[in-house]
C-alpha cells in the first residue's frame, strides 16, 4: 500500500485504545493478540496508523495484558488503564503521556484491523479542511445495533449511545465508527469534564464533542462510503471475518506486483512474506513469518514454507515442509515429503523426496538419495551436518550429526554415518547382506 502523506502540516499523534477486556473472544490470549497472518491484530492497526503518519503512538492496555502488549508495539509506548471505566477513561490514561503535545491527535480502537492508511489519511484530511475541533467517522447501516448513533444539528454532532437513546435516536442510521481525530489542546479539557452519568456508567468518549462544541470548537462527523474498513473484532467469528479480508488484500497486492498465485482460494500469505515478480505459488500452500521468494522460485502444491528463503529458480513441493532457516540457493530444489529446518542447500543440489534434512549445510550439485535423514539432535543439544559439493548420497541414509561428508564424496545406500566420510571417498555402514540357501524348503520341513 501507497503511504498517504498528511496532508496538514499539523503534527499528528495516535492513541489506540485497547484495554478492553475482549471477553467475548472466550480466550486466554488478550484479543488484541490474536494472531491475523503473522501479525497480531493490534499490529494491523498500528501499521495503519503509522503509515498515515502518526509520530507517536500510545496504547491503552489493560494491567493484565501490558507485558504482552508492549512487546509486540515496536516503538509505540503503551499505557495501562488500571480500571476499564470506559472509552472516556481510556483517553484520559493515555493523555499523560502526550503532555506537551499541540497537534492533532488520532483515536482509533486496537480492534479495527482492517483501517487503511487511505482511510485514516482522508479523516485527518477532512478534519483540516474543515477546521474543525473534532471529528468523528461516521457511517451507515441498515440495523445499527448497539452502535452509537450521530445526531446532527445547527451547533455540529452529538453522539448518543444505544443504550441511552430514545426511540427515535434509536431509528438513526448514521453510526459512530469510534474512530476520532480531535486536536490535542481542545481534547484535554474536554476529557477532564466526562462524568459517568449515564445507562452504563462509564466515561464515554463521544461526549467530548459536545464538550468541545460547548468550548466554541467545530466538532464535525466525516461519513466513510465502505463501512467494512470500520470492522470491530469483538468475537473469533469476526476475526475470521476480517482474516478473510486481509488475506485477499495481502494476495491481491503480490498478484498487482507480478507474483504468479495460481490459486488465490487455496494460498495463504502471511503479513511479512516477500515475493518477487515471476515466482509461482501452486495451490494449496502456506507461506509463514518472513519467507522470501525470488523471481523463477516455485513453491507448492501442498507445501508449508515458515521462514524460508528461495533463490532464484529453486523449487519447494509437491509436499514439502521447510521450516525456519531453510535457504535454498538458485535452482535447488526440495521435494515431495521432504523436511528442512535450518539448512543451506547449495545451487542445484536436491533433497527429492522423504528426508528430513535439520541443522545442515549442503554444498552444490549435490544429491541427496529418497530417505535420508540428519540425526541432529542427541536428545541434548543440536549438532551440525556439513555435506560438501558434488556429493551423492545413497537412499535411506542416515548423518549422525556432528559429521562431514567431503566434496564428490558418495554414500552406500542404508548407511549409518557416524564418521566424516574424506572427499572423494566412498563412505558405506551397514551389515552385510548374508543369503540362507533353501530357507523355503528348511521352514517346510519342520
Ligand atoms: C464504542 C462507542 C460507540 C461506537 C462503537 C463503534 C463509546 C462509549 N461508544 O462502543 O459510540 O458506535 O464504539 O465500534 O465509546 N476500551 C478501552 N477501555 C475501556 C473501554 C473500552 O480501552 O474502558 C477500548 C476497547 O478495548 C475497544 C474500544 O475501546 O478497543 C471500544 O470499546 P467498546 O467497549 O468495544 O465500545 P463499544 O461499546 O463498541
Ligand atoms: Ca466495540
Amino acid at each position: 500500500m501507497p503511504t498517504v502523506p498528511r496532508t496538514a502540516d499539523r503534527p499528528l499523534a495516535c492513541i489506540v485504545m485497547a484495554g478492553g477486556k475482549g471477553t467475548r473472544m472466550r480466550s486466554e490470549l488478550p484479543k488484541v493478540l490474536h494472531p491475523i497472518w503473522g501479525r497480531p491484530l493490534l499490529g494491523w492497526v498500528l501499521s495503519a496508523v503509522r503509515e498515515a503518519g502518526a509520530e507517536r503512538v500510545v496504547v491503552v492496555v489493560p494491567p493484565d495484558a501490558a507485558e504482552a502488549v508492549a512487546a509486540v508495539v515496536g516503538d509505540a509506548e503503551t499505557v495501562v488503564q488500571p480500571d476499564q471505566l470506559g472509552t472516556g477513561d481510556a483517553v484520559r490514561c493515555a493523555l499523560p503521556a502526550l503532555a506537551g503535545f499541540s497537534g492533532d491527535v488520532l483515536i482509533v480502537s486496537g480492534d479495527t484491523p482492517l483501517l487503511t492508511a487511505e482511510l485514516l489519511g482522508d479523516l485527518v484530511a477532512a478534519h483540516a479542511a474543515d477546521g474543525a475541533a473534532a471529528t468523528a467517522a461516521t457511517f451507515r447501516i441498515d440495523q445499527p445495533g448497539s452502535y452509537g448513533r450521530v445526531l446532527r444539528d445547527a451547533t455540529g454532532i452529538r453522539i448518543v449511545e444505544a443504550k441511552d437513546a430514545t426511540p427515535s435516536e434509536l431509528a438513526i442510521d448514521e453510526c459512530n465508527a469510534g474512530l476520532y481525530v480531535v486536536e490535542a489542546d481542545a481534547l484535554r479539557p474536554a476529557i477532564a469534564s466526562l462524568t459517568n452519568d449515564n445507562a452504563q456508567g462509564e466515561y464515554y468518549l463521544p461526549d467530548v464533542i459536545p464538550a468541545i462544541s460547548a468550548a466554541g470548537g467545530l466538532a464535525a462527523a466525516s461519513l466513510v462510503e465502505d463501512a467494512s474498513l470500520l470492522l470491530g473484532v469483538n468475537t473469533r467469528v469476526e476475526l475470521a471475518e476480517a482474516a478473510q479480508i486481509i488475506r485477499d488484500r495481502i494476495v491481491t497486492a503480490h498478484l498487482l506486483a507480478g507474483a504468479g498465485i495460481v490459486d488465490p482460494a487455496t494460498t495463504y500469505i502471511d503479513a511479512d512474506v516477500e515475493l518477487e515478480a515471476d515466482c509461482v505459488v501452486h495451490p494449496f500452500t502456506i507461506l509463514r513469518g518472513r519467507t522470501r521468494l525470488a523471481a523463477g522460485a516455485e513453491a507448492g502444491p501442498h507445501s508449508v514454507l515458515t521462514d524460508a528463503v528461495l533463490e532464484s529458480d529453486a523449487q519447494a513441493g509437491p509436499f514439502a515442509h521447510l521450516r525456519a532457516g531453510t535457504h535454498l540457493h538458485a535452482g535447488s530444489r526440495v521435494g515431495a515429503f521432504a523436511e528442512t529446518k535450518n539448512t543451506e542447500l547449495g545451487a542445484r543440489s536436491k533433497i527429492p523426496h522423504l528426508s528430513y534434512i535439520g541443522d545442515a549445510t549442503v554444498g552444490e550439485d549435490t544429491n541427496i538419495g529418497a530417505g535420508n535423514i540428519t540425526a541432529n539432535y542427541d536428545g541434548a543439544s543440536k549438532h551440525h551436518t556439513t555435506i560438501g559439493d558434488r556429493v551423492r548420497t545413497g537412499s535411506d541414509c542416515v548423518f549422525v550429526a556432528p559429521v562431514a561428508i567431503g566434496d564428490d564424496a558418495t554414500t552406500g545406500a542404508g548407511s549409518i554415518i557416524t564418521e566424516d566420510v574424506p572427499a572423494e571417498a566412498l563412505g558405506i555402514a551397514r551389515a552385510r547382506q548374508v543369503n540362507k540357501e533353501h530357507y523355503a524348503k528348511r521352514k517346510r520341513d519342520v
